[in-house]
């Protein structure tokens, strides 16, 4: 019994000092060529592809990089992992104002609300001693980045000052990095995306091309959503090209989507959201393969397993 009292205790203590760590800084300097770039931006340049992240916006440890480069054998990390979303659909956000004028805090303010508008979300002000996981909006100049989910305590997102709908401060980008910090990886990382586009890989410039990564079925899902050429989340036709030609080519008929639009939110960039998130309110699509519907069913096993264990 002491025995079992000893191990309780030490396990507790364990978690509390893993919780009071400060959050690593994963940051990586943006290229003085991109930096140029984000200065002279074109009309079909996304700043978030020249921000020097990994995938040009994503902020990850290197051992995240290995793992998602490598297949994770261990199942179960990144956007599945129910350990990187924000529990009661509460996103706890502050903006470092100093950084942004004050239609440039309206912007950041707005993107929230678009998200919230269609979704069970809350974004809510961050409160100190309220709340331990929160995002912290930044305005440094090396371009808009983002963690993926929720990280342990306050984790950064930059979105370099710009006028509004140009740059980082296109609304939709804006949402973009949100959606990073949600949880949700580019669409066109997606497991099956080989289906659906053509990576043109002579067009790519040397040293990006694991930009074009695909992730295995145990580290991401759509939710049974079919994939979405026109998602916030997908990369434009020409993302790290060497010479402004395509390194992405639709296989099937795009409709009216736009690959790298930052317009709006898509139909499916919603049911992904409410999918992951909001599951009761509304109600997400049926599985649409016996995969989707196994990985739901273990979802639940795993919350109600959360459920007890969260109680010692
Ligand atoms: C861009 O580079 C690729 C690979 O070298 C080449 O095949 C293509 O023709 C070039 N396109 C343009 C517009 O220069």
């Amino acid at each position: 019994m002491i025995k079992i009292i000893c191990i309780c205790t030490f396990a507790i203590l364990a978690l509390n000092s893993v919780r009071s760590l400060p959050m690593p800084d994963y940051v990586v300097p943006n290229t003085p060529e991109n930096l140029e770039r984000l200065k002279n931006l074109g009309p079909d340049d996304l700043a978030e592809e020249l921000s020097g992240q990994f995938e040009g916006d994503m902020v990850m440890s290197p051992s995240e990089i290995a793992q998602l480069i490598g297949g994770n054998k261990n199942g179960k990390t990144g956007l599945i992992a129910e350990r990187f979303r924000w529990p009661d659909n509460i996103i706890p956000y502050t903006i470092n104002e100093e950084d942004f004028s004050s239609a440039q805090i309206h912007y950041i303010h707005l993107a929230a609300e678009r998200l919230m508008e269609v979704t069970c979300l809350k974004f809510v002000p961050y409160r100190e001693g309220v709340h331990t996981n929160y995002i912290w909006v930044t305005g440094e100049n090396s371009g808009c980045w983002s963690y993926v989910g929720m990280r342990n305590g306050r984790q950064q997102l930059n979105l370099t000052p710009n006028n509004p709908e140009v740059g980082c401060f296109r609304l939709y980008t804006i949402v973009h990095e949100f959606m990073h910090a949600l949880g949700f990886y580019h669409m066109q990382s997606a497991t099956e995306r080989d289906e659906y586009v053509r990576i043109v890989w002579e067009n790519i410039q040397a040293g990006t091309q694991n930009n074009f990564n695909t992730y295995d079925a145990q580290t991401i899902t759509q939710f049974g959503i079919e994939y979405d050429y026109g998602s916030v989340m997908h990369y434009s036709r020409t993302a790290f090209s060497i010479n402004g030609s395509d390194t992405i080519v639709a296989l099937k008929d795009l409709g009216d989507s736009i690959m790298g639009q930052r317009v709006r939110m898509s139909d499916k960039d919603i049911a992904r959201i409410n999918a992951m998130y909001c599951p009761l309110s509304p109600r997400p699509p049926p599985p649409q393969s016996l995969t989707e519907f196994f990985y739901r069913l273990n979802n639940g096993m795993n919350k109600l397993f959360y459920n007890i264990f969260s109680r010692f």
